[in-house]
């Protein structure tokens, strides 16, 4: 049964009766600008054709009654419960349930209608790969109150509430990029946002290529503080660079001349922190003529690029992803491999000539498994439109 089955049918289950809706919103790779988002700097991602379905009708009272069907969990809250994260027996909500409930008070904070639903909800996005489905939950309920409520936003505005209601509520003090993705995404595009000004256009993706997702099975934490700290030494070495260069607000403001020449000033960690950001930075401004006119294979090289700078400078890979990266740059037809999303585990993503791309996935996934032990899941992956109604 796919996950939009699955949510209907545990709806039917639960509620005795067929949902009057179900949204959808979907997962994101990342080709190139990894944690640069909150450094004000360009991404490259596309949504994907893995995500989450929500199947939800009006409640008839002001009680919200969610079940979360691939755990067989059912957490409920009112308008008065929400602020304190809890349910109306004073117990805590349940981790699962901060995205959804997050995203009813960061919409109610912003005076929209957010009426009282009962829903179930099912993803086809490993959860803690670096597909980012914790933003895919939040879009997709976005959608469902935004019906129920009877209001329209635009994407990007949507998933500016996403965000927030995971920053402020579920705690986790991501960027805008996932998102942003999971709201905008477009059918076979690749996206390019300006994370400063939240400008953004679409781009084909590359000609003659396909996109391979590879799954190291290792799952991550993203709460876990690996990420908040990471943010935390960005912060810090805009702090210590403004002293030489005033008026600087974010990284995207620092040349790599000037990070290079003003560098030895800084704390070892928060350099080569700030050292990756600065270079990703630059890599991804070089990324959009490569695109525009074609230069894949030389694009390939700025995300081989990335790998090892994520890897050594910003240490957010694990020996599972050095592994499937390695492997899948020494394959036929892999034009660059680099892990995607905030790292820790999860996926790697792979640029990979069209008509080879068959056999890079026969073989990735087994000699991973020999030089592992553990099982990976490899697919070509589409990208795909943004979250809506279905
Ligand atoms: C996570 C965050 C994003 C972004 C990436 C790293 O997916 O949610 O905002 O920072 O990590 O690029």
């Amino acid at each position: 049964m796919n996950a939009r089955e699955t949510a209907i049918q545990a709806y039917l289950k639960r509620f005795s009766e067929l949902p009057r809706y179900v949204a959808r919103a979907p997962g994101r790779v990342n080709l190139l600008g990894e944690h640069v988002d909150y450094n004000d700097g360009f991404v490259l991602p596309a949504a994907i054709d893995r995500a989450t379905y929500v199947a939800f009708s009006p409640a008839s009272t002001d009680l919200s009654t969610l079940v979360a069907a691939d755990f067989s969990e059912e957490a409920q809250f009112t308008p008065e419960t929400l602020p304190g994260k809890v349910q109306p027996d004073d117990s805590l909500l349940p981790e699962w349930a901060l995205y959804p409930a997050g995203v009813a008070w960061s919409l109610g904070a912003a005076d929209l209608s957010t009426p009282a639903m009962q829903a179930a909800f099912s993803s086809d996005i490993p959860r803690g790969s670096g597909l980012s489905s914790s933003a895919s939950i939040e879009l997709a309920f976005g959608v469902a109150w935004s019906t129920l409520g009877g209001w329209i936003l635009p994407p990007m505005q949507l998933a500016l509430l996403g965000q927030k209601a995971e920053n402020r509520y579920v705690g986790v003090n991501c960027g805008i990029m996932d998102q942003f993705a999971s709201a905008c995404g477009e059918l076979e595009r690749l996206l390019l946002l300006d994370c400063r000004s939240l400008e953004y256009r679409s781009l084909p993706l590359p000609e003659d290529t396909l996109i391979v997702v590879a799954d190291t099975s290792v799952r991550r934490k993203l709460s876990s503080g690996g990420y908040n700290e990471r943010r935390a030494a960005c912060e810090e070495a805009v702090r210590l660079l403004s002293k030489d260069l005033p008026g600087i607000k974010a990284l995207r403001d620092v040349s790599v001349e000037s990070f290079n020449r003003l560098s030895y000033q800084l704390p070892s960690l928060v350099e080569k922190r700030a050292r990756h950001i600065v270079e990703e930075i630059e890599r991804t401004r070089q990324a959009i003529p490569l695109l525009e006119q074609g230069q894949t294979r030389a694009f390939g090289q700025l995300m081989n690029a990335c790998h090892t700078s994520l890897r050594d400078y910003y240490e957010v890979s694990t020996p599972e992803l050095d592994t499937m990266v390695e492997i899948a740059q020494d394959l036929p037809g892999c034009l660059g491999a680099r892990l995607t999303g905030a790292g820790f585990g999860g996926c790697t993503v792979n640029l990979v000539v069209g008509d080879r791309a068959g056999a890079f996935a026969r073989s990735l996934g087994p000699e991973y498994e020999r030089r592992t032990g553990l099982h990976p899941e490899i697919y070509i992956c589409q990208a795909s439109r943004g979250a809506g109604l279905l």
